[in-house]
């Protein structure tokens, strides 16, 4: 009976060899197909969401302009289609007289629109999450935090960065 070939890579039998290499790929293809999974679930992992993905144009609202008459006293809360800044579009929240908060539409589970402010409360409409004016989680299954921006305000101009 002839002796088993050895493969010269590894010093092993030639089934050895193939044994070892089907095992490697079998670990490459799981790694491979369970990177959709894992990025679909990327936003989940309850730290901060970056809004906008950086280097978008700031966007200013001027609050004179009757489109954002609800804005006018505090309580008040406006909403943003996709603009320069963020493609979801924003919301932007008065919280006091001087305190304007101005966060993202992307859902923090897995990226949808979410609706603008009513009762305090925002929702999406994919899975069912809910939003506070201060950005925070109220109903998962989102885990995050509305991804915020940065207000500025002179009179009656808000840049929103
Ligand atoms: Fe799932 Fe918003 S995308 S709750």
């Amino acid at each position: 009976m002839d002796k088993p070939e050895k493969n010269e890579e590894c010093g092993c039998s030639r089934r050895a060899f193939i044994e070892k290499t089907i095992k490697g790929a079998g670990g490459l293809l799981f790694a491979a197909s369970s990177l959709p999974m894992l990025a679909g679930c990327s936003d989940d992992s309850g730290s901060p969401v970056s809004p906008g993905g950086g280097g978008g144009s700031p966007v200013t609202v001027d609050l004179s302009q009757s489109q954002f008459a609800s804005l006018a006293s505090p309580g008040g809360s406006a909403a943003l289609g996709a603009n320069s800044l963020d493609s979801s579009g924003i919301l932007i929240y008065r919280e006091s007289e001087s305190v304007f908060k101005a966060f993202s539409r992307r859902c923090t589970h897995s990226g949808c629109t979410i609706n603008p402010f009513s009762g305090g409360i925002s929702r999406c409409d994919c899975h069912g999450s809910q939003f506070s004016t201060s950005g925070s989680v109220v109903t998962g299954p989102a885990n995050r935090a509305l991804g915020q921006y940065t207000v500025n305000r002179e009179g009656n101009i808000l840049t929103i960065s």
